[in-house]
């Protein structure tokens, strides 16, 4: 029988789509998620798991799941996830990403579990020396939100000097598009990210769309990211707990498809997908954001035999734009916790 995996943050966007990927390769999956951000109701429709509804910072209930559902192995996805709300509410960061992963590996370390795959981001190396970013970059994160997933990878080292509890580090760049056959997508509250925040103006039910920061040292003044599709991100999670299953020592690895591109690209070619045009408005920088994030996955394709399928943006805007049309096409245009969206999404910088 295969292994057992308590994947926490399981109802969430990235933890979601590595779930139905477990699910897929016949592992048994316990998903532990607090519902902050994720949705109970793809859990129950679209994954066949058992769902614990709590928190990572509950000990008891940590030791209690490892005891009754005899788990192998862990993937550690439940985290608050905004940068620029990270800037705001530091500590609440600190709090979660960093206090909650702490008792998730005491936890394991009590329970004899020794095999981690950790949701990190590229976010971590901060604005960068040079392009694509390798995994030995210095790290020099500049928000909360970096700094609490780097104080996480530094933790774990620690903790397989201590105990032997041998991690994967995925840094991620930018997570987009969604499950190609439309069962899982993103859907954050509120929603802060690029694409679907595009995706919404294109359905109607925002009206316009902020650049955030136009005088950045970037060809069209706008912040360049890579953006690589949820379902390669998956696949690696898997590639990374096989290789830790079959012996692998704690490593880091990029998840990224070497390429960047600009706010402004992004709106351009969302509007091609879509057919809509967007209209937007531009703002002072975002604080939090490096200018470019962009990197490859070519250590992860060299160690555990990773590709990206997906790694062309009009696919990912497209998986993302239908989603997004099944799974909100029917809200109405004014439908307020949207326009509330708009107010939560406008975090202007001090430069
Ligand atoms: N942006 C806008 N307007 C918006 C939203 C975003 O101009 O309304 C810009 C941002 O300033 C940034 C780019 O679009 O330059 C992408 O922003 P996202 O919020 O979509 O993504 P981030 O790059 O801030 O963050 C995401 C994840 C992090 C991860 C990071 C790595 O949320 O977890 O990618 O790049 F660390």
């Amino acid at each position: 029988m295969k292994p057992t995996i308590l994947v926490t943050g399981g109802a969430g966007y990235i933890g979601s789509h590595a779930v139905l990927a477990l699910q897929q390769q016949g592992y048994r999956v316990v998903v532990l998620d607090n519902l902050s951000g994720g949705h109970k109701d793809l859990v129950e429709q679209v994954l066949d798991v058992e769902f614990v509804v709590g928190d990572t910072r509950d000990r008891p209930l940590l030791d209690q799941l490892f005891r009754d559902y005899a788990i192998d192995a862990v993937m550690h996805f439940a985290a608050y996830i905004a940068v620029g709300e990270s800037v705001e509410q530091p500590g609440k960061y600190y709090e979660n990403n960093v206090g909650g992963t702490l008792t998730l590996l005491e936890a394991m370390v009590a329970a004899g579990i020794k095999q981690l795959v950790f949701s990190s981001t590229c976010a971590i190396y901060g604005p960068p020396d040079e392009v694509p970013i390798p995994e030995s970059h210095p790290k020099r994160p500049i928000s909360p939100y970096a700094r609490s997933k780097w104080m996480v990878e530094q933790i774990l080292e620690d903790f397989d000097t201590a105990f032997g509890l041998k991690s994967v580090c995925f840094r991620y760049f930018n997570a987009a598009g969604a499950d190609p056959q439309g069962r899982l997508g993103e859907d954050h509250y509120p929603e802060t990210h690029l694409i679907p925040l595009i995706i919404q103006a294109a359905l109607g039910h925002r009206d316009s769309i902020y650049i955030f920061g136009t005088d950045y040292d970037t060809p069209d003044g706008t912040c360049i990211r890579d953006y690589i599709h949820i379902l390669d991100i998956a696949q690696a999670h898997l590639r990374g707990l096989e290789y830790l299953l079959q012996g692998g020592q704690s490593d880091a690895f990029n998840l990224g498809n070497g390429q960047g591109f600009s706010v402004r690209d992004v709106i351009e070619r969302a509007e091609a997908v879509t057919g809509k045009s967007i209209h937007v408005i531009e703002q002072p920088r975002r604080a939090g954001d490096p200018p470019v994030l962009v990197g490859t996955g070519d250590r992860a394709k060299q160690v555990l035999g990773w590709s990206p399928a997906y790694a062309d943006l009009q696919q990912i805007l497209t998986h993302a734009w239908v989603w997004h049309q099944q799974r909100h096409g029917k809200l109405e245009p004014d439908d307020s916790r949207e326009n509330l969206q708009n107010e939560a999404t406008l975090a202007v910088s001090p430069h």
